[in-house]
C-alpha cells in the first residue's frame, strides 16, 4: 500500500536541505565531483572536555539513571549551567520556571506552535528565514504571515508594516539574530521594540538565538532577555549546535516566558522522552567552559570568512565581512538576474558545471531571491577550491 499524505504534509514545500541532498546525490551519480557549502553543520568536533564528560557519564556504573528516559532523570546540572551562562554572558538572572531543556532548537521550534496555536491561527515569520518556523505553524493547523527582511532595513523586522488584522490573529512572532541566512545582527534597541510589539499585541515573541556565540572582531551579540520585562512576552531558543559544534547531539534550551515554557514542556511530555542524561551532563560541561572553548573555533570561522569574502571581493563582489553567524550571504552574479529564479538558476548551474553546492536564497523565501548562502563549516582548502569555481561562473 502507498500511504496518502496528510494535507498538512502536502502543504509543505520539499525541506530545503533534503532537496539539496537529493540534488547532490544526482550530480554525484553523473560523476560530478561535488563540493558542498550547503548546510551549516560544523566540521570541528565538540570540545574534548565535553566528549570526555559524555564518555564518563554514559559509562558511570554508579549512576543508576544513566540509561533511563532523560525526562525522568533530568540532570539539574544542565538548567543550572544555562542559568549561570545567561548570568555570566548577559547579566540575565533566570528563574527555574524560565528554563526548559530541548532536543535542539529545530525540534523545539516545530513543537512550540503545537502548544499555543489552533487551526486558523497565524504565526509571523521572517523571510528569508529558517523554514522550520513555517513548518511548525502548518503542523499546528495554522498558517504563516511572512514579514520580509529587506536590505534597506538592515534585514531587521519592520514591526510597523505588520497589518492590524495579522496582529489580531497572530499567536507568535519568530525572529532570529544573528540572522540566518542574511548574517544581520540586532541591537538591544531593536529587541526592546520587539518586546514592546509583543506586549502591545499579546503575541509571543520567539527569538531563535542559535548563532549568538559565533561572533568575530570583538562583536558581542545581545540577548532579548536583557530587555526589562522580556520574560512577560518573549522566549529565546539557545542551541549548543553551532556554538559548541554539537549539531548531532540534539541539545539546547528555551528560556523566558514561564507559561510558554510550561506549554512547550507539556507538548514535549506527550511526544518525546527527553535528552539522554549523559548528553545533558556533557552539555552542562560545554556551557560551563564556554569562555575557553568557543573563541578558538570562532578564530577558524573568522579566517574562513576572510578567505571567502576576500576572494569574492577580488572577483568583483562588494561584500562586507559579517560580524556573526557561520555564513556568507552574497548576491548572485548579475547575468542570472533575467532568470525566473536567479538564485535557483545560479545554484543549479554552479552545481552542474562546477560541482559546488551553495544554498539558493529563494529557498528561504521570496525576499531571499537574488542571493546565495555559503556555509563556513568546511575546511579552508575546500572553501578555496570552491571560491575558484564560483568565480569562474561570474
Ligand atoms: C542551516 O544550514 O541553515 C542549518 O544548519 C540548518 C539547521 O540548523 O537545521
Amino acid at each position: 500500500m502507498e500511504v496518502t499524505l496528510s494535507q498538512r504534509l502536502q502543504k509543505l514545500p520539499p525541506y530545503l536541505f533534503a532537496d539539496l541532498r537529493r540534488k547532490m546525490a544526482a550530480a554525484r551519480e553523473k560523476g560530478v565531483k561535488v563540493i558542498t557549502l550547503g548546510i551549516g553543520d560544523p566540521d570541528s568536533p565538540a570540545p574534548d572536555a565535553v566528549v570526555a564528560e559524555l564518555v564518563r557519564a554514559v559509562a558511570d556504573e554508579t549512576d543508576i539513571n544513566r540509561h533511563r528516559y532523560g525526562c525522568d532523570v533530568p540532570a539539574e546540572q544542565f538548567p543550572n549551567a544555562v542559568k549561570s551562562f545567561y548570568s555570566r554572558r548577559w547579566g540575565v538572572e533566570l528563574t527555574d520556571d524560565q528554563v526548559v531543556t530541548t532536543m535542539g532548537s529545530k525540534d523545539a521550534i516545530a513543537k512550540l506552535p503545537l502548544a499555543i496555536m489552533d487551526p486558523g491561527d497565524i504565526g509571523i515569520a521572517p523571510e528569508p528565514g529558517y523554514p522550520t518556523y513555517n513548518i511548525g505553524h502548518v503542523f499546528a493547523g495554522g498558517s504563516t504571515y511572512y514579514t520580509p527582511l529587506k536590505k534597506e532595513n538592515d534585514f531587521l523586522i519592520d514591526f510597523d508594516s505588520i497589518p492590524a488584522d495579522v496582529r489580531e490573529k497572530a499567536k507568535i512572532l519568530w525572529m532570529n539574530y544573528p540572522n540566518n541566512p542574511t548574517t544581520a545582527t540586532a541591537t538591544l534597541e531593536f529587541f526592546a521594540k520587539a518586546v514592546e510589539f509583543g506586549r502591545a499585541n499579546n503575541i509571543l515573541i520567539a527569538h531563535d538565538s542559535a548563532y549568538s556565540e559565533n561572533v568575530y572582531d570583538g562583536y558581542q551579540s545581545p540577548s532579548i532577555m536583557q530587555i526589562e520585562g522580556a520574560p512577560d512576552t518573549a522566549v529565546e531558543f539557545f542551541s549548543l549546535s553551532k556554538a559548541f559544534s554539537m549539531t548531532g547531539w540534539r541539545t539546547g534550551c528555551v528560556v523566558g516566558n514561564p507559561s510558554a515554557i510550561k506549554a512547550l514542556t507539556t507538548v514535549k511530555e506527550n511526544i518525546d522522552n527527553g535528552t539522554l542524561r549523559a548528553v545533558q551532563l556533557a552539555a552542562a560541561k560545554a556551557l560551563d567552559s564556554a569562555e575557553q572553548v568557543i573563541p578558538p573555533v570562532n578564530e577558524i570561522y573568522k579566517r574562513r570568512r576572510d578567505l571567502v569574502v576576500d576572494a569574492l571581493n577580488k572577483a568583483g563582489w562588494n561584500l562586507e565581512k559579517p560580524k556573526s553567524t557561520i555564513y556568507i550571504w552574497a548576491p548572485v552574479p548579475e547575468k542570472y538576474n533575467t532568470a525566473e529564479s536567479p538564485s535557483g538558476a545560479f545554484a543549479t548551474e554552479l552545481l552542474e558545471k562546477t560541482g559546488v553546492v551553495v544554498t539558493p536564497g529563494r529557498g528561504y523565501g521570496p525576499a531571499g531571491e537574488g542571493f546565495f548562502r555559503i556555509s563556513l563549516t568546511y575546511p579552508d582548502n575546500v572553501l578555496k577550491e570552491a571560491m575558484d569555481r564560483i568565480i569562474e561562473m561570474k
